[in-house]
């Protein structure tokens, strides 16, 4: 079935199964990499997008219940202003280990400090708990969203 999506702004037509999640089609349709596959299950945060501005898992979402919707990857964060903020934090504490969770992670925060540009530190929890992290690079994550939240 066809289906046609705004993903960062550019209206791409693909013809997939209404069930295909978002995160197939993005990496194995659209060939944009960047959204990683951890779980598969809403329980890693490694597939992260922003649906409408909000933290949304990919890997759960099919792509016949996004209709109009404006899907935001970590390809085209860092052109908004809280996303410009948040990775220019993660160069400058270097958060990444691994990175195999880090588009997830930028993804969260950059929609935290989006909707609330001075978060306390359980605003953090509630907003990064979802991402995990197997390198264990929480310290600098929060660090990162403090810096952002500072103004950078
Ligand atoms: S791959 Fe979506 S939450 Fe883990
Ligand atoms: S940096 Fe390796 S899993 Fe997070």
């Amino acid at each position: 079935m066809a289906f046609t999506i705004k993903v960062n702004g550019v209206a791409q037509s693909v013809d997939v199964d209404g069930d295909t999640p978002l995160l197939w089609v993005l990496r194995d349709v659209l060939g944009m990499t960047g959204t990683k596959f951890g779980c598969g299950m809403a329980l890693c945060g490694a597939c992260t997008v922003h649906i409408d501005g909000v933290a949304t898992r990919s890997c759960i979402t099919p792509i016949d219940s996004i209709g109009d919707s404006a899907i935001t990857t970590i390809e085209a964060i860092g052109a908004t202003p809280a996303g410009a903020k948040i990775q220019k934090a993660w160069l400058d504490r270097e958060v990444p280990q691994c990175g195999y969770c880090q588009s997830g992670q930028i993804m969260s925060a950059a929609a935290l400090i989006a909707a609330n540009p001075h978060p306390s530190d359980a605003d953090i929890n509630d907003a990064m708990s979802g991402n995990i992290c197997r390198c264990g690079t929480y310290v600098r994550i929060r660090e990162a969203i403090k810096q952002a939240a500072q103004g950078g």
